[in-house]
């Protein structure tokens, strides 16, 4: 890849307006210009440049993006040729071969070697009582670890200095490149060194099955900010991936796995002999690791944190392990704030009892919903009652939902049968809409169909018709790109429903985060010239409109959400013949007690 401050140098030194002119005969129209679009025949213009957004886009044809992109387009070039075009043209010189695939210039074996040696060097420091001292003694005293343990995980430390690691592989033939790239080093932007990145921290390495070191965690000994950093993703590590301790507990799996929050989580179980415990590495759970799981395990109980945070990330951990066909299980350290604390207070055997006493999924969202009521109130009652209904309607299997009312009705001290039709009463309601819905999106997708850049926009159409909001906003608005990025919207790529939705949110969140910030420039490197009009198209859309705030941001993304949600839900009814079986039953059941309900 061409380095980011030389693209960023090209495209603020190509004027978009004064490079397309050479193509394209502009009239001024108020602050932007307009002419025949160069790619396609048209007799009125509908091709218009955007000055003060650096960008063009035609209404005619869709063609639209920055000023790579026109290039792109006009000389039929690939991203970096288009780039080294324009610097051509600005007397600004791409260097030829320097930088040319970087990522790829260090290997996968290169790197598992040299975080080897870091990790050797990491540990040395520890169990050397000139630099690890105090580290141990936070390990051993305030942890509790058995000098096994630390042994047994690799645990290291890194001291207290810029250069300690960095120097010390220099020393072992690594390059600065190298430590970059493998993210053991970062490079200063003002003096153009590289310093260690892991200063004063304990070292957790990650481990993958093969027993390679792909990656490194490191923990503050104090409360400091941030508490964790950890490896980036490099060519030989993809954090979506891994799961930590996964080398350990793969052999302790046949049965069951336990999937927990934090490093010291699944270090203190395995430290109590729950040797099949693993941890994601500060992420949620994405569905590739759920397919890891399924690939060791059939079962997994989800041991999450007590608070809050801990109790929705485990709703949503519990919908991805079940969509990669696992049982799954919930269990709550009820009197500690996570595994490793409760084991340290009630110790192993209590920690077992509560394994055995892990709830399951069904049981876990019954008791969300009723420890939020009063049950002896009887409008309390009947609200706790119809939450569960509704929960209980969306089960495709009537077994399963006949279970599950037995235990409802139970917990709710309800009537079994009053409380059956209620569920069916819901779940005919649920069908209904369903398929009105359906009906509503088949007439709506019309204008959506041939959609080539979004080929799942005509069949989720609020859906996109949401996530395109949502990106528009976040081109426009600086803050609203900055709350995405930072997580702090509420939404993440795993809620979108469409496939370019989700790429393109992920790709402006990458580079809102990255160092040098939110370029739209950058974007084009990561999608077809089609693809940048299309983006460009839903920004200028949005512009137009009047309304365009944080509210309409919000309600956008809850919007995604519920139609993710409805997405799921219609799975449960994906089953035509169930369905219509469903509905048979719903009519001949018209007896008094549902006609009865209004
Ligand atoms: P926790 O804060 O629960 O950490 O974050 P922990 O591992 O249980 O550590 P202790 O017990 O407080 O010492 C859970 C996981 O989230 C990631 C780490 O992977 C951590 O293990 N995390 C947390 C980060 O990546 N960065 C952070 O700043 C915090
Ligand atoms: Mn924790």
């Amino acid at each position: 890849m061409i380095p980011r401050e030389i693209i960023d140098e090209i495209v603020y030194r190509s004027d978009i307006e004064q490079v397309i002119s050479s193509y394209v005969t502009l009239k001024r129209a108020g602050s932007n210009s307009n002419g025949l679009c160069p790619f396609h025949s048209e007799r009125t213009p509908s091709f218009t440049v955007f000055p003060n957004t650096r960008s063009f886009y035609c209404f005619g044809c869709g063609a639209g993006g920055d000023v790579i992109t026109f290039i792109m387009r006009a000389e039929n070039l690939s991203y970096v040729d288009a780039v080294r075009w324009l610097g051509d043209r600005a007397g600004i010189p791409v260097p030829e071969d320097e930088y040319a695939g970087e990522a790829d210039t260090v290997s996968r074996k290169r790197i598992y070697e040299m975080n080897l040696e870091a990790a050797r060097f990491f540990r040395d420091r520890l169990f050397d009582d000139k630099y690890g001292k105090e580290a141990m003694s936070y390990l051993r005293d305030n942890r509790k670890l058995s000098g096994a343990t630390i042994k047994h995980f690799g645990l290291g430390f890194s001291p207290d200095s810029f250069s300690a690691l960095t120097e010390h592989m220099k020393k072992l033939g690594y390059t600065d490149e190298e430590l970059v790239i493998g993210f053991l080093g970062g490079k200063s932007k003002k003096t153009g060194r590289v310093y260690d990145y892991y200063r004063n921290r304990i070292i957790f390495p990650i481990i993958d099955t093969s027993g390679n070191i792909v990656a490194f965690g490191g923990r503050v000994m104090d409360d400091s900010k941030p508490k964790y950093l950890n490896t980036s993703d490099t060519p030989a590590f993809k954090k979506s991936r891994h799961l930590f301790a996964l080398n350990f507990a793969r052999k302790h799996s046949e049965e069951y796995m336990i999937l927990c929050e934090g490093y010291m989580d699944v270090i203190a179980l395995h430290a109590a002999g729950f040797e099949n415990a693993v941890a994601t590495l500060g992420t949620a759970i994405t569905s590739e690791q759920a397919r890891v799981f399924a690939k060791y395990t059939k079962k997994v109980i989800i041991c999450y944190d007590s608070d809050e945070a801990g109790q929705n990330a485990a709703s949503k951990a519990m919908r991805l392990l079940n969509e990669a066909g696992l049982e799954v299980k919930v269990l709550s350290v009820v009197g500690a704030k996570d595994p490793d604390e409760f084991i340290k207070k009630y110790g192993a055997e209590k920690f077992k009892s509560l394994l055995g006493e892990s709830k399951s999924g069904f049981d876990f969202k019954l008791e969300k919903i009723v420890v939020k009521y009063n049950l002896a109130l009887p409008e309390d009652k009947i609200k706790a009652s119809s939450e569960v209904c509704e929960l209980i309607a969306v089960v495709g299997s009537e077994v399963e939902r006949d279970i599950y009312i037995r235990r409802a009705s139970d917990v709710l001290g309800n009537n079994t049968e009053a409380m059956k039709n209620d569920v069916e009463r819901v779940r005919y309601r649920k069908i209904k809409e369903y398929k009105k819905k359906e009906g509503r999106d088949a007439q709506l997708s019309v204008k959506n169909i041939g959609d080539r850049v979004n080929l799942e926009s005509s069949k989720n159409i609020r859906a996109s018709n949401s996530e395109e909001a949502v990106i528009a906003l976040m081109l426009i608005y600086d803050e609203f790109r900055q709350e995405a990025a930072k997580g702090q919207a509420g939404i993440t790529p795993n809620d979108f429903v469409t496939d370019f939705g989700r790429r393109v949110f992920e790709e402006i969140c990458k580079l809102e985060n990255s160092e040098g910030g939110f370029s739209k420039a950058l974007l084009g490197q990561y999608f077809s010239v089609e693809e940048m009009g299309r983006i460009e198209k839903l920004e200028v859309e949005r512009r137009r409109l009047a309304k365009n705030d944080k509210e309409v941001f919000l309600s956008c993304i809850e919007s995604i959400k519920q139609e993710k949600n409805a997405l799921s839900l219609s799975d449960g009814f994906d089953d035509l013949k169930a369905r219509q079986e469903m509905l048979r039953k719903a009519k001949e059941r018209k007896d008094p007690k549902i006609s009865g309900i209004k």
